[in-house]
């Protein structure tokens, strides 16, 4: 078994890579390190190519054969999708495109694509299932949303199979702290909360406390990136028993406020933790709860972090090793 991982440098798809090669499963990396790590690319080789480049996919995957690819690649801020959306859809889709193209011209027929909770926009119910109305509200989520259609045509032309994952908020990282959540600059929360307590980012800031939530501020369901990863090696298999494109949520269906975040970090940490409150940040709705019972049933998804506590140990295991 030979998988391509594109987007393996960067933040899940090194997590990824990682998983499968532990598991006897050989890994190839195309990555542009435009935002990956050449470091966190840790078994297999690393092409590095350009999803924007087809001469640069094609030189990637010629001579190689694989059996499937998992897609990891894209541009993922909300905020700078709606000041920069020709670059996310330039990126999220044609650039995904490009990929569709030269895996039928090079007969790979299964594909793992990182969709997400952005694909529904404002949640019209508490826990959001896989039948949720799919109103993405910036064009990040609606990039992600024009793939997930562009897979279902792609199955019915050319009998691609596919399975969109569909993540909540990706938090954690490696048990054995070799590689976690790295970005430039960091925008999500659990990252920021732990450059706090390390007194090496800037003083944190939440974004509203007057949400209509338990304690005014936003909700999110964390779910640690490992588990995202168990949740594709059984898309791959779930590939061999089913043909055409299907999606899943990827959640632990409980969900946690800033302030509670901030608490179990303290307590994780065993530091004091800063905070100022800060205004609203334009586009997070105030919950994010996924159901992922399809995901349960059908994959045989069980994740293993099913708590905040050990997501957040596993994070602050890993940012105590990085010189900021
Ligand atoms: N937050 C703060 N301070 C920070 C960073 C974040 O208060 O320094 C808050 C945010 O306002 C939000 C929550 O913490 O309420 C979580 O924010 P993140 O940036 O960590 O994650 P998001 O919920 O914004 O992002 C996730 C996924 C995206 C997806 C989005 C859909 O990471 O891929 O949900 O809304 F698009």
């Amino acid at each position: 078994m030979h998988v391509l991982i594109c987007g393996g440098a960067g933040y899940i798809g090194s997590h990824m890579a990682r998983f499968l090669v532990a598991r006897s499963v050989s890994v190839t990396t195309l990555d542009n390190l435009s935002t990956g790590h050449r470091e966190a690319v840790q078994g297999g080789e690393l092409v590095e190519a350009d999803l924007l480049d087809p001469a640069s996919i094609e030189r990637a995957l010629g001579g190689r054969r694989f059996d499937a690819a998992m897609h990891f690649c894209a541009r993922s801020l909300v905020g700078e999708s709606v000041s920069q959306p020709y670059a996310y859809y330039a990126n999220n889709v044609s650039g995904t495109l490009n990929l569709l193209e030269a895996m039928r011209r090079h007969g790979i027929g299964k594909l793992v694509f990182s969709s997400t909770a952005a694909v529904f926009g404002q949640p019209e119910r508490e826990r959001i299932d896989e039948d949720h109305p799919k109103a993405p509200i910036n064009p990040y989520g609606a990039s992600k949303l024009m793939v997930e259609r562009i897979l279902a045509d792609a199955s019915s032309a050319y009998g691609l199979r596919s399975v969109a994952l569909r993540y909540f908020n990706a938090a954690g990282a490696s048990d054995d702290a070799c590689i976690g959540e790295s970005h430039q600059p960091e925008t999500h929360l659990i990252p920021n909360v732990l450059r706090a307590a390390l007194g090496t980012g800037p003083a944190l800031k939440v974004f509203g406390d007057d949400y209509p939530t338990p304690d005014g501020t936003c909700v999110r369901d964390y779910v640690h990136v490992d588990d995202l990863a168990q949740a594709h090696q059984l898309a791959l298999d779930y590939m061999d028993r089913h043909d055409g494109a299907h999606a899943f949520n990827l959640g632990n269906g409980k969900g946690f406020s800033v302030r509670e975040v901030i608490d179990a970090a303290k307590a994780a940490t065993g530091r004091e933790i800063r905070y100022e409150v800060a205004p609203r940040r334009p586009g997070d709705p105030a919950v994010l709860v996924a159901s992922s019972e399809k995901a349960r049933r059908e994959l045989g998804w069980v994740p293993a972090h099913t708590d905040l506590a050990p997501i957040i140990e596993s994070a602050w295991r890993w940012h105590q090793t990085q010189s900021y």
